[in-house]
């Protein structure tokens, strides 16, 4: 392995830091690094397997303002393992994020994290909630070549180029609303993108929502396939809420309304404190995506979502599968420290994350509902190439009790209602995972599963590879990584062959 050190940043968190969030698997990274000949330690890399699996992180350099950490605060920092012809080489870059570069020229946090009041803010800024940092740390996705990150709370989407990972800037879709007569809906300068966008890869669109604490409260946006807004258009809310993804079908798009919000009381005080309202019910909009008609409310039992797998129509139906959240804020228990039920706030066991399937009927307007297995799993991923249409094949992730860390995968196929599972050995702990299809697939999930894991025994990282058939099987290829990378949220796979399309323009 040649591995050259292309910065390093200097950390200001402090010795003194035993934050479960800033430390084992959390502990953030602040080198970045080009690796090439990466070491293949156990069996081969596929040589059907080209592409890139790019993988987002959250890594503080400086202390939170009051001292308040939450690991969503970190900066976002993109991870790539580049997949050609049997080899592997890797890099890591954090996105050059406006918030980022002001803070390293002040030398210290300037925007209050999540647990923070946002008057601790020094300067205005990003998000829902306002004044926050937007750390593009939440999500990765790759829309016409270039790979997009965006922020859990609302913010800019960071253009990066998938190869180098070099920040291109952010998205300026406000622009091109001028002179642009085809646009249905203005996207004013200024509005902001939520993490969670989706790319139809059938048609080269990427559908997008964002949310605020401004009437009508969420908007839904489509980018066509040649990168211009195409539609944005309302989506009216009762109040402010705090959704986090959505889904769509090839006609709809389908957004929702959670009786998760900020507590009203305390928002007209400019405090922020989630609470959940069950006895609101759960909602699903149904809005076409040609923009056109008012927005179509389903009902549905109280819930909360982080993650949707997929959507897709089937007869006078919408079917929509996602995980279904048993307890969407755990109780907090007598004598429990507040880490403790930090900690229960991120743990998918305490969650109750269950995957499940509502029924959209657009004749009746009934939903019907129901789970599809016991277990507790999250952070499902498809074979992208079927994004809204119907999908058999789901990857999620099995969570280790206590803590926001993956210690499984989980391979469903939900048509026959069957499922293979793989753990990790103690202490390694693996990212999100999704289906990488093998060069010239021939069907659904036909190829790979691909993550990174780290060991805390031995503090080191590695890439693994699965047969996305066989995932019991453990992994087909081991590849060791120049450092360990933190732990975060969302990854995603892009083929070679969807890059050369673009690279073409
Ligand atoms: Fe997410």
């Amino acid at each position: 392995m040649k591995v050259s050190v292309v910065r390093r940043y200097e950390s200001k968190l402090g010795d003194s830091d035993f934050h479960p969030y800033r430390t084992g698997a959390w502990t953030p990274n602040t080198v970045e690094v080009d690796a090439t000949d990466l070491d293949v330690i156990a069996g081969e890399i596929p040589r059907d397997l080209a592409g890139l699996y790019l993988r987002n992180t959250e890594n503080p350099l400086f202390e939170a303002i009051t001292g308040r950490y939450h690991p969503f605060d970190g900066d976002g920092m993109v991870h790539a393992l580049r997949f050609q012809e049997g080899r592997a080489e890797y890099r890591n870059r954090f996105v050059k994020t406006a918030g980022l570069l002001a803070e390293l020229e002040a030398g210290g946090a300037l925007w209050a994290g999540i647990l923070e009041s946002p008057e601790a803010s020094q300067r205005d800024g990003w998000g829902a909630r306002t004044r926050m940092k937007d750390a593009s740390s939440t999500d990765i996705l790759v829309h016409r070549g270039e790979a997009l990150t965006t922020f859990y709370q609302c913010g800019d989407a960071y253009r990066l180029d998938p190869y180098t990972l070099e920040t291109r800037g952010t998205v300026h879709w406000s622009e091109q609303t001028q002179g642009n007569p085809g646009v249905r809906g203005v996207f004013p300068k200024g509005a902001t993108v939520s993490a969670h966008p989706k790319v139809d890869e059938q048609t080269g669109e990427l559908l997008f929502f964002n949310y605020s604490k401004e009437a009508p409260f969420m908007h839904f946006g489509v980018i066509n396939a040649e990168g211009k807004l195409a539609r944005y258009v309302p989506v009216p809310l009762p109040g402010p809420r705090l959704p986090h993804d959505m889904a769509f079908t090839e006609n709809y798009a389908i957004l929702n309304d959670f009786p998760m919000m900020w507590d009203p009381e305390r928002l007209a005080k400019n405090q922020h404190r989630p609470v959940y309202r069950p006895e609101l019910g759960s909602r699903f909009g149904i809005v076409r995506r040609d923009g056109t008609g008012s927005v179509r409310w389903f009902e549905a039992s109280p819930t909360y979502v982080l993650h949707f797998s997929n959507a897709y129509e089937e007869g006078d139906e919408i079917i929509l599968e996602g995980y279904h959240q048993g307890a969407p804020i755990p109780k907090r228990l007598e004598g429990e420290t507040a880490i403790d039920a930090f900690r229960k706030s991120l743990d998918m066991r305490e969650l109750q994350t269950r995957l499940h399937r509502w029924r959209f009927n657009l004749s009746t307007g009934q939903t019907k509902e129901a789970f599809l297995d016991d277990e507790v799993t999250e952070f499902p991923t498809i074979d992208n190439r079927l994004g809204g249409r119907k999908h058999r094949k789901v990857i999620a992730m099995t969570g280790e009790p206590g803590h926001f860390l993956f210690n499984g995968l989980v391979a469903y196929d939900v048509e026959r209602g069957t499922k293979q599972s793989y753990r990790f050995p103690e202490g390694v702990f693996a990212s999100e995972s999704p289906i990488a299809p093998r060069t010239g697939a021939r069907g659904e999930a036909d190829g790979y599963v691909v993550t990174f894991v780290s060991d805390l025994g031995n503090d080191s990282s590695e890439c693994q590879v699965f047969d996305a058939g066989e995932i019991a099987r453990g992994p087909i290829a081991r590849i060791r990584l120049p450092h360990r990378i933190s732990s975060g949220t969302h990854a995603t796979w892009v083929s070679e062959e969807d890059l050369a399309k673009h690279r073409a323009r």
